[in-house]
């Protein structure tokens, strides 16, 4: 690992001149955008973040002070086994890819580009988050999240510039042209232009958007793109702690509501009542479904047939790598009324990935019924129907309940404030969002931590303001 070099890397950099002056180029141009895009009005403060010093599993991070802008951004490998082969699909068995192969040069860059320019776009949601934090505890998380994020970044554009010249080159610099929710030079995906300006949104899209991303990254990790998968194992150790954010920031507001809804009205006493809670999840939950593509999909075959894009957890969970004559049973919308198909399992790998994603979401769901249940709250909070509010897929361009059950359009628009977040919760939840920052307070509409960072005590002053 060489951590003293201008871009810290494990991959030999210095050996490589070409690319290490492609990508000196480009690190001017990533702090431009950092200082512009990144987190607002924070950017001198010291910040007490974790930095990656190794890969290995145990003892990859580093805790320390640092201001954001000269945070150790670095290219993060996991080592390369040697013999590595593809592990599933019609080349199954056969040695890795180490370069890209020709027939699949299209596909493989839109994959690394799409997947790229999710990280950028999540800091650039989330740059005005800092000045309304409920703690220092939290306002470092952010900052923890929005660092790493900046770290993917530059993981995707190092596989871009090392292995897609001049396309790649110019692919890198576009990440950083385009801007989450710029009508003219938006990011690729609608879930990454939503707004997230509070913090409920901001623990939402923790909980349900970077978990889409972690399925994205396992579905890579397993590539046989062998430079791909090795970046994406590296990328999966950070993005937990992500989703740890998402899904313990809402636990905690969970319990801080039940504790107001034993003491009288949740809104008079300034909680985010749990009906807007679950609006909210109903909204993040739906939308990052979204991001896993069509049901039926020529693509996802295609990828997986080429050995570029696997299952989840594909050498743990599946013996028949191959997968050729399978098939699937959906539930897709045939005439306006719902009937099932069989598909080849191939095509319907989106919707396999998606899957595996709904019964991890479950799991948080199920804490944070648990925090109801010790709490003597009998409410409970639920995920919708995956038919529900989606926009992308065999059920865009139709309408559903929070059930899944067929509704006409003048049905869903009657009932939709009471499923999804109206102008006015949203109203409601920003008149909630006051900074607290003072080492050890916390906002009154959410809980403390369970537990502090690396062993320090929620009272550790977290970033010095
Ligand atoms: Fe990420
Ligand atoms: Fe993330």
């Amino acid at each position: 690992m060489n951590l003293n070099e201008r871009i810290p890397n494990n991959v030999n950099l210095a050996e490589d001149k070409k690319l290490q002056r492609a990508l000196e180029k480009w690190l001017p141009n990533y702090l431009d955008w950092w200082r512009e895009m990144g987190p607002d009005g924070f950017q001198n403060k010291d910040v007490y973040l974790r930095t990656a010093i190794s890969v290995e599993p145990d003892g990859w991070a580093n805790f320390d002070f640092v201001k954001m802008p000269d945070y150790r951004w670095g290219i993060f490998l996991k080592p390369a086994q040697p013999g590595a082969t593809i592990g599933f699909g019609d080349n199954y068995g056969r040695p890795a890819y180490q370069e890209v192969p020709g027939e699949f040069r299209n596909s493989l860059r839109r994959i690394i580009v799409t997947q790229g320019d999710t990280e950028p776009a999540s800091v650039e949601q989330q740059r005005e988050l800092g000045k309304t934090c409920p703690s220092l505890y939290d306002l470092r998380n952010l900052f923890q999240v929005n660092v790493e994020e900046g770290r993917h970044l530059w993981a995707m554009v190092y596989l871009l510039q090392r292995y897609f010249g001049r396309d790649g080159r110019d692919e890198a610099d576009a990440l950083l042209e385009r801007r989450s929710g710029n009508p003219d030079k938006p990011r690729i995906l609608e879930a990454f232009n939503q707004p997230c300006d509070d913090w409920l949104n901001f623990f939402c899209f923790t909980m349900f958007t970077d978990r889409d991303g972690k399925y994205q990254l396992s579905a890579l990790a397993e590539s046989g793109f062998e430079p791909l998968a090795r970046t994406c194992q590296f990328m999966l150790t950070e993005e937990a702690h992500h989703m740890f954010v998402g899904d313990t920031g809402i636990n905690r507001i969970v319990k801080r509501t039940a504790q107001l809804m034993k003491d009288g009205d949740v809104r008079q006493l300034g909680g985010i009542p749990l009906d807007i809670i679950q609006k909210h999840v109903n909204f993040w939950f739906s939308y990052s479904l979204d991001l896993f593509g069509g049901e039926i999909s020529s693509n996802s075959a295609d990828f997986f047939a080429a050995g570029l894009k696997g299952r989840y957890k594909e050498q743990e969970l599946y013996t028949d790598h191959i997968a050729a004559d399978q098939t699937f049973t959906m539930t897709l919308v045939d005439d306006g009324k719902l009937s099932s198909r069989e598909v080849p399992l191939r095509n319907a790998l989106n919707e396999v990935l998606r899957g595996e994603y709904v019964k991890d979401c479950e799991k948080g769901l199920a804490r944070w019924n648990k925090t109801l249940a010790d709490a003597g709250i009998s409410d409970r909070i639920r995920l919708p129907n995956t038919r529900f509010h989606r926009h992308v897929g065999e059920y865009a361009g139709h309408y559903f309940d929070i059930d899944g059950n067929p509704i006409t359009a003048e049905e869903f628009e009657r009932r939709k404030a009471q499923w999804l977040p109206t102008l006015e919760d949203r109203e409601y939840v920003r008149s909630l969002m006051h900074p607290v920052v003072e080492p050890g307070k916390i906002a009154n509409w959410i809980a403390p931590p369970a537990a502090g960072v690396k062993g320090k005590p929620f009272e550790f002053e977290y970033v010095r303001l």
